[in-house]
């Protein structure tokens, strides 16, 4: 059984990014996973300072809710996160987010596998090209971690607008095998 944190980053609610995060999330369980959903829409997650403190401290100066998160994330197997596509590159919640895990850098972390699930308007297969890209750079800072699989899901604007879209049947699966 493996531990696995989804972060979810869209602002919306029944959003379709995070519609990936439970399709994932269903198909993880099945497996027999242990899965937890946090939605950054709730929590104040401010930007990193770079101040370097947790380099030495493995703890952020900044006292907000990518604390918690940070934590959860040291002892995951597998990180997914799931971001809508906004001009072409993930959302800024999560390009914070993933500053803020920062103390995890010079840390004991667990996850060796990570997913990425994204949502645009548009549908052509190279549209969130650029942020698959944005993560697998923080991806190579780990060392023992890889990015291990991506779904996109295309053609939709509207929260929970296809509500049986293949990319979800993808998510799931995807999830099965984590
Ligand atoms: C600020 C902003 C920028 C966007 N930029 C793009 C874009 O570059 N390409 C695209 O296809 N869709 C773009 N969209 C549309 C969203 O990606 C789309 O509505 C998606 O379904 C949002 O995912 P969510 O439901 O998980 O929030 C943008 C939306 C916003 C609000």
């Amino acid at each position: 059984m493996k531990k696995v944190l989804i972060i979810s980053s869209s602002p919306r609610k029944n959003s379709n990014s995070e519609a990936l995060c439970l399709a994932f999330a269903d198909g993880a369980r099945e497996a027999g996973h242990e899965v937890e959903i946090v939605s950054l829409r709730d929590k104040t997650i401010n930007f990193c300072r770079g101040c370097f403190a947790c380099q030495k401290t493995q703890k952020c100066v900044i006292d907000d809710d990518a604390s918690l998160i940070c934590g959860k994330a040291l002892t995951a197997d597998v990180l997914v996160f799931a971001s809508p596509i906004y001009y072409y590159e993930m959302s800024g919640q999560m390009k914070t987010m993933l500053d803020r895990l920062n103390p995890l850098y010079p840390s004991d972390y667990a996850f060796t596998d990570v997913y990425f699930l994204t949502a645009a308007a548009e549908d052509e297969d190279d549209v969130p090209e650029r942020a698959i890209s944005g993560v697998e750079g923080w991806v190579e800072c780990f060392e023992r971690a890889r990015l291990a699989g991506t779904v996109f899901m295309g053609g939709v604007t509207v929260a929970g607008e296809r509500p049986h879209h293949p990319a979800l049947e993808e998510a799931r699966e995807l999830g099965r095998k984590c």
